[in-house]
């Protein structure tokens, strides 16, 4: 039994195409877009170092991602010649969130793909997956949470938000049934992106995962599916259906606050709701929006 192995290790796939967002990610992965000040896949390896997770492994098909968490000798000795302290320790902080490993993809097959390309990385235990499309609120304890309830079923788990049924088909849809007495959901059975009419529910899976490694066995074996690429939510609907080692899929509802910096609406709306929410900046910036609204 996989039960119990402590979960160090966290995976960050970060090697699509970033598409919506082209030209700016022509030469830059979408996960490198700041986020006010900070790359995106910044936010994600905070929250899994927070999490207690202490091996992280990424995607590294282009370098500025690489050098982003990488010491940076030049810049730190102009910055300390300046006195700039605050923008040095910024500079360093990201270097010392490691260690960060990573993994090429080669080629954009899927985020089932990505996630078998971390097989040998991870190897026999339960580890988190991280998708930096969506940035999770850091006063939030979901991936703990996540962790614990791998831990007490030995299944996989995956995070679930309700979203308004017409926006169902652009994510993984789980089917649930409650468990009596617990603060998660056994999931009955997933489908990735369903036609709205379709849809078993309105519970959408977001971009947080704890997998029993028996997924890699499945990913292995997964077919192509939506899009013609190999799904993730396809290999944990075979584990949601199966009966062996490793199998049972089970679901945390999330209710927290959730940014979602898939597309260029919603980055644009996470964006600005952090600025927001910064002490040097965000009373400006809401005094000015206001204006801006009303002109
Ligand atoms: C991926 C998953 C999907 C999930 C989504 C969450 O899709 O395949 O099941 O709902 O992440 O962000 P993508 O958004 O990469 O197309």
């Amino acid at each position: 039994m996989t039960t119990g192995k402590a979960i160090t290790k966290a995976v960050i796939p970060a090697a699509g195409l970033g598409t919506r967002f082209l030209p700016a990610t022509k030469a830059m992965p979408k996960e490198m877009l700041p986020v006010v000040d900070r790359p995106a896949i910044q936010y994600v390896v905070e929250e899994a170092v927070k999490s207690g997770l202490t091996d992280l492994l990424t995607g590294r098909n282009k370098r500025s991602l690489e050098d982003h968490f990488d010491r940076e000798p030049g810049l730190e000795r102009a910055l300390e010649l300046k006195g700039d302290k605050d923008r040095l320790e910024s500079v360093q902080y990201a270097s010392e969130l490691g260690p960060i490993h990573y993994v090429r993809q080669g080629e954009a097959k899927g985020l089932g793909h990505a996630v078998l390309c971390a097989a040998q990385h991870v190897g026999d235990e339960p580890f988190a997956v991280l998708l930096g499309d969506d940035l999770i609120d850091e006063a939030e304890d979901l991936l703990t949470t996540m962790m614990e309830v791998q831990q007490k079923t030995g299944g996989s788990v995956i995070a679930l938000i309700e979203v308004d049924p017409a926006q169902i088909s652009a994510y993984g849809c789980a089917d649930i049934t409650a468990v009596e007495g617990e603060d998660y959901v056994r999931v009955n059975s997933l489908v990735e992106k369903p036609a709205v009419g379709d849809a078993p529910s309105n519970l959408a899976v977001i971009g947080r995962y704890v997998l029993h490694p028996a997924v890699f066995g499945i990913l292995e074996e997964t077919e192509p599916g939506r899009g013609n690429e190999i799904q993730l939510t396809d290999a944990l609907q075979t584990l949601a259906a199966g009966e062996g080692e490793g199998s049972g899929v089970y679901g945390v509802v999330f209710k927290g606050r959730r940014f979602d910096t898939g597309d260029k609406l919603s980055y644009l709306k996470a964006v600005i709701t952090l600025a927001s929410e910064r002490v040097e900046f965000g009373e400006d910036l809401k005094t000015w929006m206001k204006g801006f609204v009303n002109s």
